[in-house]
């Protein structure tokens, strides 16, 4: 299992300290959640922010934008650091264009779905996708319940990417922790993004290890 902590829980007041922490663990990547206050109810951070982590770690950078109009800035979050680039789905008008042109300026692309949009929304980009973001809670906020029919769609997803031969990776974000996680684990997801389970804990680095056993 691959794991994504999510920075949104990190102390911001300390946030070298936080990076200098998942930079001796055995996080596969960085989960940055950028919000407007527009799609989402609730605003986070932008890009002075990623540059400053993308200064600061090797690891790769996930960028979950939570944003209108993701396609705006395409080379403008290259430039900032990011490696893999996830727009919302429910956020695209012309969702494969924007997918082509993340790929051009030279990042993985990601579809993100909200909980209530299904996984056939992806049947015709899917060929073409690096990673697909499920989110098991409404987006906006670290520390909510999971909303356990991310199970199910992932496996559906797992099934999509299956009978397709994309090579898509399955990422599941929101409420995740050991029991969660084990459950979408064993429903095919590949990447497990965590905020709370990893920082909340009294050892983040041990809380990753142990969701990278699942
Ligand atoms: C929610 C964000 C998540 C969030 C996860 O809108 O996309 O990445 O930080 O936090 P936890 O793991 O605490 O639910
Ligand atoms: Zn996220």
């Amino acid at each position: 299992m691959l794991v994504s902590p999510s920075l949104l829980s990190a102390d911001f007041g300390n946030l070298d300290r936080e990076i200098d922490m998942l930079n001796r663990s055995n996080a596969d990547m960085i989960h940055i959640d950028v919000m407007d206050g527009v799609f989402v109810p609730n605003i986070s951070f932008g890009f002075p922010v990623i540059e400053a982590v993308a200064k600061r770690t090797e690891k790769p950078l996930d960028v979950h934008l939570m944003i209108v109009h993701p396609q705006n800035y395409i080379e403008r979050l290259r430039d900032a650091g990011a490696t893999i680039m996830n727009v919302h789905q429910e956020a695209c008008l012309h969702l494969d264009r924007t997918i082509n042109a993340i790929k051009k300026a030279g990042m993985k692309a990601a579809v993100t779905l909200n909980p209530s949009t299904p996984v056939m929304m992806l049947e015709d980009v899917i060929a073409d996708l690096d990673m697909v973001l499920v989110m098991s809670v409404n987006p906006g906020f670290s520390g909510q319940k999971f909303i356990s029919n991310a199970v199910e769609k992932t496996r559906r997803l797992r099934e999509l990417i299956e009978r397709t031969g994309s090579k898509a990776l399955i990422e599941v974000d929101g409420g995740v922790n050991e029991v969660t996680g084990a459950a979408l684990a064993e429903a095919g997801a590949d990447i497990l993004v965590a905020g709370n389970y990893v920082f909340k804990s009294d050892n983040p680095a041990e809380a990753i290890d142990r969701l990278k056993a699942l």
